[in-house]
């Protein structure tokens, strides 16, 4: 089965493309010569996934998944949250996002916190959600050079290394992204 994966953001691509069974064929938006911004601009997680599905699938009228993903700080009232890729700025600089949240934990006792991804499938007139959490904690400096974003400084539940000095393999097995991607393949076997 061939797949759209509606987002521009290529370290998405490489993990999602890493997850799939065999039998499943990742399509990008590439392949449609669609290079234009995908709206975010909804409230919530679950919102903007909605919305970049919506927004790709009227455009190209191909079913596609769209996935959104924020970094939950329950000390800091959800802070990043939805705002995660924006948290220090319109830039979407990730060492100053991180920056901005271990300077605002420094002063906090609990350095729990969780990703939260929600999947989006559009097609024909439906619409599914799919929900992955991984649960962890913030460490208190960056460290290791894999995956992106905010994995530097953040430690999976059961582990002392965080998501950036672990294996690509590991974080492909039990990330947020992995949970809600295995939810989307479950269905899209049935
Ligand atoms: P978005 O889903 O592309 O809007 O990402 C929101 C923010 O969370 C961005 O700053 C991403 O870099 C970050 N992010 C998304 N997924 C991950 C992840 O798997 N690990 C670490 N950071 C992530």
């Amino acid at each position: 089965m061939k797949i759209l994966f509606a987002t521009q953001n290529q370290n998405k691509i490489e993990e999602v493309k890493n997850m799939l069974p065999s039998g499943f064929e990742l399509m990008g938006l590439n392949q449609f010569n669609f290079t234009d911004d995908i709206p975010e601009t909804q409230p919530t997680i679950e919102g903007n996934a909605i919305q970049k599905a919506n927004f790709v699938f009227n455009t190209l009228k191909t079913p596609c998944f769209a996935e959104d993903t924020g970094l939950i700080v329950p000390s800091l009232n959800g802070e990043p949250g939805v705002y995660s890729a924006r948290y220090a700025g319109p830039y979407r600089d990730p060492l100053k996002n991180m920056e901005k949240l271990l300077k605002k934990l420094s002063s906090e006792k609990s350095r729990e916190a969780y990703f939260e991804t929600v999947i989006a499938l559009k097609y024909g007139h439906k619409l599914e959600t799919f929900v992955g959490r991984c649960k962890g904690r913030i460490a208190h400096e960056a460290k290791g050079s894999n995956g992106f974003g905010y994995d530097p400084i953040f430690i999976p539940e059961g582990y002392d290394l965080s998501f950036a000095s672990l294996s690509k393999s590991i974080k492909n097995k039990i990330s947020h992204r992995a949970i809600a991607m295995s939810k989307l393949i479950a269905y899209l076997s049935e």
